[in-house]
């Protein structure tokens, strides 16, 4: 395997491609733009490693020229291109390549809708499968994958061990009934197995419905990889999941999605503070990571997204966070100057206004730690504090977004943990094996989850969470 020499490494370089001057460079990508002038062809070609296009100037000595005059180089058709490098004479750019041949891979159809002009995102989710050629998702993409590999390489670096998480259960892990249901239609016969996917759903004819008995039980995709990573923190001590996790929330909300990858930490021989500290430590690495690494594509961000944005994170990644007790913090909020939506209650939980006066107006932009919730708008895992009222609880807000992170110390007492459960009139049988961690050397224990996509979103400044991820899910919405 040969690596292919992107865009990104020939103009990447201290002087802009300057140091390139004289070489020759083939470059594979999609047209951007054209100019025809009498006797030049001016042609940007993008080939998604960066923002940056390749300015090509193309004249009747370039082989390959009369693909210009059949008027097959367009915008969005794909092409192949070899030339020098030489200084340009345009401001936008200090070098372009002098084409010595160019070949036209793949025609675009004049209907191809995404032109240069600025087109709307809500447009732009109707093409999902067009939009990554466009500066923006393209450099959410690269961005995105930057933060992913940043994951890795934090957890593994503090030696984490990486733990696939299942996506089907029978466990409601929040135990907030916002599963999706899985249901298991075999083909009854050949015929049946040939017909079209599609129409499943419409009706049941020519299949066996074994929703109930596949599994034994009724099975549901996963809301959090929490519980299973808690079986595995209390063998390997620290871990990690970092996967896809559902939601059948109806809501339609720029920050909720029905499918979002969720990064779960869990750590042995830990609580509350040792979560706090991994939780800082994290995002201040993920977020140094991209602001050294994707310079380009945040520049881009800062200019056209969110004013800004290169300040804003550098901050968080230079100062400590606010760290505050929820009774504190609803302390705050009564005391605020400011009219509220929704009442401010001990009790009850911030809704994203509260969260956003915290973030914005009182710690001005600084990231929030808010710990020690009441117990009874929290998860039944979450360990009890001493004052009978709380649990060992924290929720980070930052800025915009308001929760990126959720996550507690767990209950390892096994009393505690089983009244717990009657209290929530769980069924103690259901978490048999989550309780036998309790039985079985139990260990105090602590994790949290990260939604990438509300990370992704925070990082690049974009207003809509469906922009976070290339197919975005939600109510009404999957297709692709
Ligand atoms: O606060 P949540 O519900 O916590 C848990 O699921 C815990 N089991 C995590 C743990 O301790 N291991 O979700 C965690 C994070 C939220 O802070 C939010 O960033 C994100 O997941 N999240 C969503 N992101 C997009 N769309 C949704 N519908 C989300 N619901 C939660
Ligand atoms: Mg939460």
């Amino acid at each position: 395997f040969r690596k292919k020499l992107r865009i990104s490494e020939i103009k990447g370089g201290l002087d802009e491609g300057l140091d390139r001057l004289g070489q020759t460079f083939v470059v594979k990508g999609w047209v951007r733009t054209v100019r025809v002038q009498s006797s030049v062809t001016f042609m940007e070609v993008n080939d998604g490693s960066c923002i940056s296009n390749m300015q090509c100037v193309l004249d009747s000595t370039t082989e390959g020229y009369d693909q210009v005059e059949s008027g097959f180089i367009t915008t969005g058709a794909s092409v192949w291109v070899q030339g020098v490098v030489v200084a340009s004479q345009g401001s936008k750019q200090k070098v372009e390549l002098k084409l010595q041949k160019v070949v036209v891979v793949g025609k675009s159809d004049p209907s191809y809708p995404v032109q240069k002009k600025r087109v709307s995102k809500e447009f732009l989710r109707t093409k999902a499968h067009l939009r990554p050629r466009t500066n923006t998702f393209g450099a959410v993409a690269r961005v995105r994958n930057a933060l992913a590999y940043a994951t890795h390489k934090f957890f593994q670096e503090n030696g984490f061990v990486w733990v696939s998480s299942p996506i089907i259960t029978a466990s409601d892990c929040e135990g907030a009934g916002e599963q999706f249901c899985v249901t298991t239609l075999i083909p009854s016969s050949g015929e049946a197995a040939s017909s079209d996917v599609g129409s499943i759903p419409k009706t049941k004819e020519g299949f066996i419905d074994w929703s109930e008995d596949f599994f034994g039980k009724p099975a549901f995709l996963t809301v959090s990889g929490q519980l299973n990573a808690e079986t595995y923190a209390t063998a390997l001590s620290d871990v990690y999941t970092f996967g896809p996790t559902f939601r059948a929330e109806n809501s339609n909300t720029s920050r909720h999605l029905a499918e979002f990858w969720m990064i779960e930490p869990e750590l042995a021989f830990a609580d509350l503070d040792d979560d706090m500290s991994c939780a800082t430590a994290y995002l201040q690495y993920v977020v140094r990571h991209i602001l050294e690494n994707c310079k380009e594509d945040m520049d881009f961000f800062n200019t056209w997204i969110e004013k800004g944005i290169i300040d804003r994170l550098t901050n968080l990644v230079d100062n400590d966070f606010v760290q505050l007790p929820y009774t504190d913090a609803i302390e705050l909020l009564l005391r605020a100057n400011k009219k509220f939506e929704y009442p401010v209650k001990w009790g009850s939980d911030l809704q994203s206004e509260h969260e956003r006066y915290l973030t914005e107006e009182a710690f001005r932009g600084c990231p929030v730690i808010i710990r020690d919730y009441p117990r009874d708008i929290k998860a039944f895992y979450m360990r009890q504090n001493d004052d009978g009222k709380t649990v060992a609880a924290m929720d980070l807000l930052v800025p915009r977004i308001g929760e990126l992170i959720g996550g507690s110390q767990r209950e390892e007492r096994l009393d505690y943990l089983e009244a717990r459960l009657d209290d929530l009139k769980l069924n103690k049988d259901n978490y048999w094996w989550y309780l036998d961690l309790r039985r079985y050397g139990s260990v105090p224990h602590a994790g949290f989850g990260l939604g990438f996509e509300r990370l992704v979103q925070f990082v690049t400044g974009i207003d809509n969470i469906r922009d976070a991820i290339p197919f975005p899910r939600s109510p009404g919405s999957a297709e692709f």
